[in-house]
């Protein structure tokens, strides 16, 4: 069958309905009304998250012989936050709209005035705010900046005023308190990054594991942020997930394992289905004060190209923080040179929901498919199969003359190894268009030659080609298709 792709910017708002509509993804605690920023995963989502962490817990831990994984707690001793920085300088400079009553984050404001002066081709003289805005930030200038909102004439999008309050630096880290009675109990933080759970475990782990440098140590779990702004459904959350890998390494090192990561992390990407057209570098120019190189890996999407990983030299500076604050050492003998140091990290980051949606965004597939007087759209998710919710529904054609009990067979032979669905109501054709719009990537139909010579009709989601295979064959052609393995030969 002849198919074309129809070329249409998918815009975030198709996406959003048909996560919500399909089961990946919805606003959480929704009969309230939801909660901003905060989302919860369907059956479906949380299948292709599943998939996703698992992947790159594989991948970070499973392939490198160097690398062993943790999972520490989201509650830390504040003394954590004190010592990486959080509690003092993990701030957004935010401002107030006195009539709209509606938060900005000043640098946002800014930087789109500077897009705005791009996109007119004063790409100078939008640099030139920038700098001068970073410059101002530097030096704890609020009112410098206030002042820069205001001569650049930005109004709030909702009131059309410049009625602008005060800038005021906002602490992004969520706090609550801990102990049985008012008096006792303690302010403590909500981990904003998982990365402080793997530096405070860096010898624990180094000594259980008897790493040798360098190695690593990887983490999947929550992060909270207190967004100022939350916007772009799941690329801004409050509550998040991060995949983080801290690789520790001899000080003067860190640039080869600094290149190293960035390549292998883009490589990963690309494997995991999303186009390398679609995915680039963004180095950045200022660094925080821990950092003496950092890139961010951008994936495109329908809202302009924006960060989904950073990969960050962070120098000795958290360790030599937590050095200091806990007063005990976080040094390593390194017996191959003599020595006594303590090591330089090179850190991945990746956020799980923003991986989802840059794969939700990449698989979103519209298509017109047929000609002339029979042609019809057909919309679903182009999903590498390893990652897909469900590998297979299995249809007995009709629900009658033993065919719905062959398909159960095969349903209960296929679950144990895959996540798979039965489906005998409707026409099959609804029932693969179901499918497709969770880019379920075969189709098993059960149909009276079955009964006879027990071989299945396999229908291939992306081209809708149809395949006779025997019921025997079943496992290890799905199992081909859908292996991590697919993923990892890539690597
Ligand atoms: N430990 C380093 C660190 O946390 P980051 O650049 O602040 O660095 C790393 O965050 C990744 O975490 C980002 O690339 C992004 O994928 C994800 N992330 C950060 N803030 C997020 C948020 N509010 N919502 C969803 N994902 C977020």
């Amino acid at each position: 069958m002849a198919t074309q792709e129809k070329v249409s910017e998918h815009n975030l708002g198709k996406i959003i309905s048909h996560a919500k509509e399909y089961g990946f993804v919805f606003p959480s605690s929704e009969v309230y009304d939801g909660l901003a920023a905060v989302y919860d995963y369907g059956p479906y989502g949380v299948e292709l998250k599943n998939n996703l962490k698992t992947l790159w817990w594989k991948s970070m831990t499973q392939l490198q012989d160097n690398v062993v994984g943790i999972d520490a707690s989201i509650f830390m001793h504040p003394l954590t936050w004190k010592a990486s920085g959080h509690v003092d300088s993990f701030n957004d400079p935010m401002v107030d709209n006195r009539d709209s009553k509606k938060r900005y984050r000043a640098d946002q404001l800014l930087e789109a005035k500077a897009e705005e002066y791009a996109k007119a081709g004063q790409e100078e003289k939008g640099h030139a705010l920038l700098v001068e805005m970073g410059r101002l930030l530097d030096a704890g200038d609020l009112n410098g900046v206030r002042e820069q909102i205001i001569s650049e004439g930005i109004v709030c999008p909702v009131s059309g005023t410049a009625n602008w309050t005060e800038v005021r630096q906002f602490n992004l880290m969520f706090s609550t308190r801990v102990g049985s009675v008012a008096e006792d109990a303690d302010t403590i933080y909500l981990r904003p990054e998982t990365a402080q759970g793997i530096f405070v475990n860096f010898l624990n782990v180094q000594k259980t594991a008897r790493m040798k440098i360098p190695f690593g140590i990887a983490q999947v779990g929550k992060a909270f942020r207190n967004e100022i702004v939350a916007r772009q459904f799941i690329f801004r959350m409050r509550e998040f997930e991060q995949m983080e890998m801290q690789y520790f390494v001899r000080p003067g090192e860190e640039m080869k394992w600094y290149e190293f990561w960035k390549e292998t992390r883009l490589k990963w990407h690309q494997a995991v289905g999303l186009p390398a057209q679609k995915l680039k570098y963004h180095v950045h120019e200022k660094l925080a004060h821990y950092a003496n190189a950092a890139v961010d890996i951008e994936f495109e999407f329908p809202f302009g190209f924006k960060e989904i990983e950073g990969i960050h030299s962070r120098t000795d500076f958290d360790l030599s923080q937590h050095q200091k604050l806990s007063k005990k050492k976080m040094q390593y003998f390194d017996n191959e040179i003599n020595q006594n140091y303590v090591p330089y990290v090179v850190e991945t980051s990746v956020g799980a929901d923003r991986l989802f949606l840059a794969v939700l965004c990449n698989a979103y597939t519209e298509e017109v498919v047929g000609e002339g007087e029979n042609q019809k759209e057909r919309t679903y998710l182009k999903l590498h199969p390893a990652i897909a919710p469900v590998k297979a529904a299995i249809f007995p054609l009709v629900r009658k003359d033993g065919l719905p009990e062959k398909g159960m067979q095969i349903f209960n032979q296929l679950k144990q190894d895959f996540r798979v669905v039965y489906e005998e109501r409707d026409a099959i054709g609804r029932r693969y268009t179901r499918q497709d719009l969770i880019g379920t990537p075969f189709c098993i139909a059960v149909d009276y030659q079955t009964l006879e010579d027990n071989t299945v009709t396999i229908r291939h989601r992306d081209s809708m080609e149809q395949e006779r295979v025997s019921i025997e064959e079943l496992r290890d052609k799905i199992a081909r298709e859908v292996s991590f393995s697919r993923i990892y030969e890539q690597l």
